[in-house]
């Protein structure tokens, strides 16, 4: 028995977490080919892209936000803000509106800056690593923020972590390294690059490996910070989910918006916001839908969910996407890679083992 929301008679919880793995799966790979299926000279800005999914995320959380609000008046006065005394004033055909602005500009709003932050830099670390890795590489790298998130959950929220767990997070690094360095070695020899394209777009993409990888070991810090810290905002408050995701996107615009103001060069025929879109074609925008749609549904999985079992979608949409790497992208399945990603895989599987099942109890008892 599965409690909470169904939807077509199924549980909410598990249509989130499949459709959290596909999202993974189809984002790694959709935002891959946007990078390199067309010549730097002609490629969209991730600047633009990282800006465009923080308006459209916020937005559609603003709307559910207001479809779930609570009446401003329902708030004792002391706990209300200015904001929220101006709002109690009667107007009754905007109270919904006005009464969610008041909890969206809550006095502790500002706690979700520093997630906000870290989600941009995030982001935009998300577009280097995945322009220059293969994405099968990517997927089994970036697992390494189950370690990062680990370690800030230690040290921030003071959890305690059983030697299964410690021993699962040793495999993981294990195979990352394995992962990492196969690739490594197979892209430091020349020529570091993909082919893509038909006979009329041909051009090379070079990628750079080391490059890469300090970029998804970057995120894997910004993930795990910006994951325990979010946590940590939402346990100690009462705030609703989705009014917690729009201050996060409010907070996200100035960062966000910063690299495109100084990063978009102007063009003689065309405005500023043309010019931030430039060369914004079907890949891109697919990359920023996906990417819209992952942040509401990872939203929904922290909801419905939790982070344990977020952590078994990621390890699925591995498998996914390096199913359709091999057949999309000609990669190629080396012994190492399989070694690699299979240890990955076994520590995530052991890391969300509940207590008590844990695989380690069962070898040293000698009992499954
Ligand atoms: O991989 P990880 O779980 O750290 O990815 C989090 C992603 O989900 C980021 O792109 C972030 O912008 C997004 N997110 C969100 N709303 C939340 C939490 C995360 O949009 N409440």
């Amino acid at each position: 028995h599965v409690d909470g929301p169904r939807i077509c008679g199924m549980p909410l919880k598990y249509v989130s977490l499949v459709t959290l793995a596909v999202q993974n799966a189809a984002l790694s790979i959709v935002m891959h080919y946007s990078r390199v299926s067309t010549p730097p000279a002609l490629s969209y800005s991730p600047a633009s892209a990282v800006l465009l999914n923080e308006l459209l995320k916020g937005s559609i959380s603003f709307v559910i936000a207001l479809s779930r609000v609570r009446e401003v008046a329902e708030i004792p006065w002391h706990r209300k803000s200015v904001w929220g005394i101006i709002c109690s004033l009667p107007y009754p055909w905007t109270k919904p509106f006005w009464s969610l602005c008041s909890e969206i500009f809550s006095p502790d709003c500002w706690k979700l800056s520093i997630p906000a932050i870290l989600y941009v830099v995030q982001n935009s670390l998300q577009f280097v690593a995945i322009s220059n890795l293969p994405v099968a590489s990517f997927q089994v790298t970036y697992q390494m923020k189950i370690l990062t998130t680990a370690a800030f959950s230690v040290v921030l929220l003071r959890k305690k972590l059983s030697s299964t767990k410690w021993l699962s997070l040793f495999f993981l690094a294990i195979g990352v390294g394995i992962v990492q360095i196969q690739t490594s070695s197979r892209h430091t020899a020349p020529p570091k690059h993909t082919t893509v394209g038909s006979a009329h777009d041909f051009h090379v993409h070079v990628m750079s490996p080391m490059k890469g990888f300090g970029a998804v070991t970057a995120a894997c810090f910004t993930s795990g910070l910006a994951g325990v810290y979010f946590e940590m905002v939402l346990k100690n408050s009462r705030a609703d989910l989705w009014v917690r995701n729009v201050q996060l996107s409010l907070f996200s615009l100035i960062p966000a918006l910063l690299p495109v103001i100084y990063g978009t060069k102007p063009t003689n025929s065309q405005g500023f916001f043309l010019d931030m879109f430039r060369n914004f074609g079907l890949w891109a925008w697919a990359t920023v839908a996906i990417q819209v749609f992952g942040g509401l549904v990872t939203a929904v999985v922290i909801k419905y969910s939790d982070n344990i079992l977020k952590g078994f979608a990621t390890s699925l949409s591995i498998v996914l996407s390096f199913l359709a790497s091999v057949a999309l992208f000609d990669f190629r399945i080396t012994p190492s890679f399989i070694i690699g990603a299979s240890t990955v895989l076994s520590a995530t599987w052991m890391y969300n083992q509940p207590p008590g099942k844990e695989p380690i109890i069962s070898i040293s008892t000698g009992q499954s």
